[in-house]
């Protein structure tokens, strides 16, 4: 298949559609504090952003240097920028099309995610009103600095540039940094991998008219599931397009989270409670029995295969296999959580067919329109020896989540608030029993039904792995709406 003519890659930062290749990647969140310099400081910072076009010629340079054997990795790097409501207000900005008109005052992007966490996220609080977040995400941020690439080294020396583009720390400087997070793909083999261990980032939207590789699995989504202005992006409402201003076209709504992960916890957890027997009647050893209550509250093995493919048994080649390793729909299985729980990561957040088949209730709209493209990253050391022996947290890590979608409310915000914290999701009429909440995401009491294959209506309780500590909603603007209108002379 061959890109669409009318989608200018050349426009759209890199991160969105293509995601920028990194080994370790660092966010600068940041407040405008001189807004007529800043915009004059965003002129010389534009031509360091990397756009989708750029990105998929170092994807390809990438790509030829791993086929050669070539030692090392190549000295790339890729920059993005995005601003959040409060950032277009201080610049004068009008974001008004940046809000869905179906929601007016309550869409997510205008209330921000602190305010959004505590309504609407689920997430602990820490007094009224105020979710229990590390400091600097209480503070207003005005937008963040992206910056990606191979090797601490050469995004340090990346930064050093932005800082004096902005003149950070000086007498003349237009943004303060409210905090900056580095994030890091783990080492070794464990590239590519969560922390509880898990491979990620295998189940992202094939965008129509972008995606030239269409591998079997979930629908084709059309542009505007992730881009605004684009065919699709039509909001809660879904009935007409949102109207959006140009600069305010080719775009994305970025929905950053600060997940904390209790690894050694959740490892304990996984040996104190092994499965007995697989869904065959097979006797399982403790370790066994401890991978496949792993699998069955992720909805994949380790290695990244479905066990919707793969119920019983790891297969890596499999996993391995992107032709086979997304290939799954739930089908044949609603009513029944023999091969996959309902409340299994992967099938609360992408419930795939069993929203469409009856006997389910019609959905609100069909599940395409609430994909979103992941591009998180790990952060924070590995499990030391002590922390494991003691199966305790010491040391700080988990997962910086990013997502980019047209409309944070069919998106993000919705896989979070009525899906994940949703104990009745997915609902079948003739529900057997309650799925629970989503074991890794799920904010609430966490318990779930369906981990031991052979007892579904068993309902085993477990403790919170995942912690949110901070984030917020972001846009992420085309290169022509940051140039003709946010870094415009008043
Ligand atoms: C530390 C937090 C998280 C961890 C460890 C985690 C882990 C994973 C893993 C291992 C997968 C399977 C790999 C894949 O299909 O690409 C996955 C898939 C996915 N996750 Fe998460 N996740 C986290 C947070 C979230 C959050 C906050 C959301 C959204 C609210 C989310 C949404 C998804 C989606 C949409 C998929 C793909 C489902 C599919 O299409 O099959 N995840 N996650």
């Amino acid at each position: 298949m061959s890109v669409d003519p009318t989608l200018n890659l050349t426009n759209i930062q890199g991160d969105i559609l293509s995601g920028l290749p990194k080994k370790t990647q660092t966010y600068i969140f940041f407040d405008i504090t001189n807004v007529k310099k800043f915009r004059s400081d965003l002129r010389n910072f534009i031509p360091l952003i990397k756009t989708v076009a750029q990105v998929l010629k170092d994807r390809k340079a990438i790509d030829d240097h791993k086929k050669q054997k070539l030692p090392g990795l190549l000295p790339i790097v890729g920059v993005n920028i995005a601003f959040s409501h409060l950032g277009f207000a201080k610049l004068g900005v009008d974001d008004s099309t940046l809000v869905d008109p179906a929601l007016g005052d309550n869409d997510p992007f205008k209330s921000g995610q602190k305010k959004d966490a505590v309504t609407n996220l689920g997430d602990p609080v820490k007094s009224a009103g105020t979710p229990d977040w590390e400091a600097p995400f209480l503070q207003d941020i005005h937008g963040v600095i992206l910056i990606s690439g191979d090797s601490h080294l050469n995004v340090n020396k990346k930064r050093l540039a932005i800082e004096l583009i902005f003149g950070v720390n000086t007498p003349l400087a237009s943004i303060k940094e409210v905090t900056s997070i580095v994030g890091d793909v783990r080492p070794g083999d464990e590239s590519g991998h969560e922390h509880f261990g898990f491979l990620d980032g295998i189940s992202n939207p094939v965008v129509d008219g972008f995606d030239t590789v269409i591998n079997p699995g979930p629908k084709i989504v059309q542009q505007g599931v992730v881009l605004t202005g684009r065919p699709g992006d039509n909001g809660q409402g879904q009935t007409t397009p949102i109207p959006r201003a140009d600069w305010a076209k080719d775009g994305s709504f970025l929905a950053f989270r600060y997940l904390f992960q209790q690894v050694p916890e959740f490892n304990q957890f996984l040996k104190a409670n092994p499965i007995a027997k697989d869904g065959n009647g097979k006797v399982l050893t403790p370790e066994q029995g401890s991978d496949l209550l792993g699998a069955r509250m992720v909805g994949r093995w380790k290695s990244g295969a479905p066990i919707d493919i793969t119920p019983f048994q790891d297969d890596p080649v499999l996993a391995a296999d992107p032709k086979r390793n997304n290939d799954f729909k739930f089908e044949g299985e609603i009513n029944s959580q023999l091969r996959c729980p309902f409340a299994a990561h992967v099938r609360k957040t992408n419930p795939r067919n069993d929203l469409e088949v009856p006997p389910s209730p019609t959905p609100s709209i069909p599940v395409e329109l609430r994909r979103i493209m992941r591009r998180g990253v790990q952060f924070g050391p590995e499990v030391t020896k002590e922390e494991a022996t003691a199966g305790k947290t010491q040391h700080g890590r988990g997962l910086l989540f990013a997502a980019y979608q047209s409309s944070l409310a069919n998106g993000f915000q919705f896989l979070q608030h009525s899906w994940a914290n949703n104990q009745n999701f997915p609902p079948f009429e003739t529900q057997p029993e309650q799925p629970g909440l989503d074991p890794l995401i799920g904010q609430g009491t966490r318990a779930m039904s369906g981990l031991d294959p052979l007892n579904e209506q068993k309902v085993l309780a477990m403790p919170a792995f995942i912690i949110p500590r901070g984030g917020e909603y972001f846009f992420s603007p085309s290169l022509s709406g940051l140039k003709a209108t946010i870094a415009a002379t008043a």
